[in-house]
């Protein structure tokens, strides 16, 4: 196809959200063009977020389990250094080969591939201001939206990539930190909390909030976190507010108070990251143009079947409501093509997984029971700690527990909650529980391997409305 032809579907974005929805039109046999400002497919996903943040939190992880944990293992080992530069490679590694992954899915399923910035100009045309230089006009029967999210600034500190940092600047850092601060305890904050910690800085977490680990997680659960990420160094001030800073000085000043009783301080760091959560990017879009609108928060808004109210443009991903998460955007990706292609389409938001990437990891679906108490829904609570699995206690790795809610009365389960190693593997089997109806004697009576970390899970399943065999 060429960009002059009318394309029967015009994407707008790169990312997870836009580079599946590309992937799938053409395996569909729709004509279609994906345009990406980045110069690089993948979005934040491959190129800033998910990727090159588990590349770090695995390496700075091996890293100080080889400081610190290899003796009682029966191995001795001699000097022991980073190499930041070649962690930093190792990353981009991953990344370059991830994401020429997806130029080669985008060739073989006959995606045509713009690389500049696109806005509308009409109900069914877009301009792009080619990357290489000049412009062209593309025309498409239908128009997805997904255009991603950007990181929400912080107002008086003025972000630059090397000392007040997002996210991108966390995981690009050209050296260790003697000292940290991070502004937000949610994912972002904790994941690189975690990684700097490890690989040698002093890092202090300011929450907002009474409790760590952002929307969504089960209170317990991140009072378990909060417990185990501290003994591993990092510090926290949760119920603390961030009133100001100053990064005139060779230290960046922050001005904290807390939320109750008001005591004030001065946190000093070389480094300060902002994570307090992201919103979405629909700037330089030409919305306006066409008459489209985006809510209070900048969500563009959508119908059940992800269109506007100009029904051939459709809008997924992070710039829309619910979770911004990279397998939220890919499931709605999918459905969207199917309510393009087929007139129907399918996600469940009730059964979408979270996982902060810590060690342990923690992994949730469903409600939890915060959730659960505000609906005065009655239900039976089934634990399960890994200190008591046999495969947690040969790795020498038993911090965390799994927990299961299931409703009172029918033992369906209602939310899975666990910390833990390889928690975010494990969520993959509550997750389909979840989705199939599973009650926890469903789950309980289904054999799991021995021996294995998901034992605990199948044994947290037999607590809800039995005993567990082994605590
Ligand atoms: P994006 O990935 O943001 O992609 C949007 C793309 O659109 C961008 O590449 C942008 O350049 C392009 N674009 C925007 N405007 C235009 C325009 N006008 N013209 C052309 N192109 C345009 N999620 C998880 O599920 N697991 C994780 O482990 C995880 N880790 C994360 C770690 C970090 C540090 C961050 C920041 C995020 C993480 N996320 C994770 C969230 C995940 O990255 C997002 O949910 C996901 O990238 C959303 O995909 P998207 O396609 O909607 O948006
Ligand atoms: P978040 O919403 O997870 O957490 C933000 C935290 O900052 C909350 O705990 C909030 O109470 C706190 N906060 C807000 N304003 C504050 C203030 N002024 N002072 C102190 N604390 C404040 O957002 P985060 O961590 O920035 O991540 C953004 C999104 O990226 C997440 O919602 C998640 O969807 C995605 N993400 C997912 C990952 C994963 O799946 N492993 C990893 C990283 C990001």
């Amino acid at each position: 196809a060429t960009e002059t032809e009318q394309q029967d579907l015009v994407i707008i974005g790169g990312g997870v959200a836009g580079y599946v929805a590309a992937i799938k039109a053409g395996q569909e046999g729709l004509k279609v063009t994906c345009i990406e400002k980045r110069g690089v497919l993948g979005g934040t996903c491959l190129n800033v977020g998910c990727i090159p943040s588990k590349a770090l939190l695995n390496n700075s992880h091996l890293y100080h389990q080889i400081l610190h944990d290899t003796k009682a293992r029966g191995i001795d080992v001699g000097d022991v250094k980073l190499n930041l530069t070649q962690m930093m490679k190792s990353k981009d590694t991953a990344v370059a080969g991830l994401t020429k992954g997806v130029e080669f899915l985008f060739k073989k399923n006959n995606v045509n591939y713009v690389k500049g910035t696109a806005s509308f100009t009409g109900e069914h045309e877009v301009k792009v201001n080619l990357s290489e230089g000049g412009e062209t006009s593309i025309t498409g029967k239908n128009i997805l939206i997904a255009t991603g999210s950007e990181a929400t600034p912080f107002p008086g500190l003025e972000i630059d990539e090397k000392r007040i940092v997002t996210s991108t600047g966390a995981i690009a850092l050209e050296k260790v930190p003697e000292t940290m601060t991070v502004i937000g305890g949610g994912i972002i904050g904790l994941e690189m909390a975690s990684v700097w910690s490890r690989l040698g800085a002093k890092v202090t977490v300011v929450e907002f909030l009474g409790q760590i680990g952002g929307p969504g997680m089960d209170a317990e659960i991140a009072k378990s976190a909060q417990k185990i990420l501290k003994k591993q160094g990092i510090e926290f001030k949760v119920n603390t507010k961030v009133m100001g800073g100053d990064a005139s000085g060779e230290k960046i000043k922050l001005e904290v108070e807390a939320a109750k009783g008001g005591k004030q301080e001065t946190l000093e760091s070389d480094v300060v990251l902002v994570a307090i959560g992201r919103r979405p990017y629909t700037a330089g879009l030409g919305l306006e143009n066409i008459g489209l609108e985006t809510d209070d928060k900048g969500r563009m808004v959508i119908d059940q079947e992800y269109r506007t109210k100009l029904p051939h443009i459709r809008v997924i991903g992070d710039c829309t409501f619910g979770p911004m998460l990279a397998h939220k955007a890919e499931e709605e990706a999918v459905a969207a093509i199917e309510y393009i292609t087929k007139g129907h389409g399918h996600v469940n938001y009730g059964a979408i997984p979270s996982v902060m990437y810590t060690h342990p990891e923690v992994a949730w679906v469903g409600q939890n029971e915060q959730e659960l108490k505000a609906s005065e829904t009655k239900y039976n609570i089934g634990t399960f700690p890994f200190s008591a699995n046999s495969r947690a206690k040969t790795n020498l790795d038993t911090e965390g527990m799994v927990k299961i809610l299931a409703d009172a009365e029918t033992d369906r389960i209602l939310g899975i909650h666990i910390i833990g190693p390889n928690a975010g593997e494990m969520i993959a089997e509550g997750t389909l529980a979840l989705e199939y109806g599973a009650s926890s004697e469903d789950v309980a009576r289904t054999c799991h391997a021995h021996p294995t970390l998901a034992e605990a899970f199948k044994e947290a399943a037999m607590a809800t409305y039995s005993k567990a065999v082994h605590f």
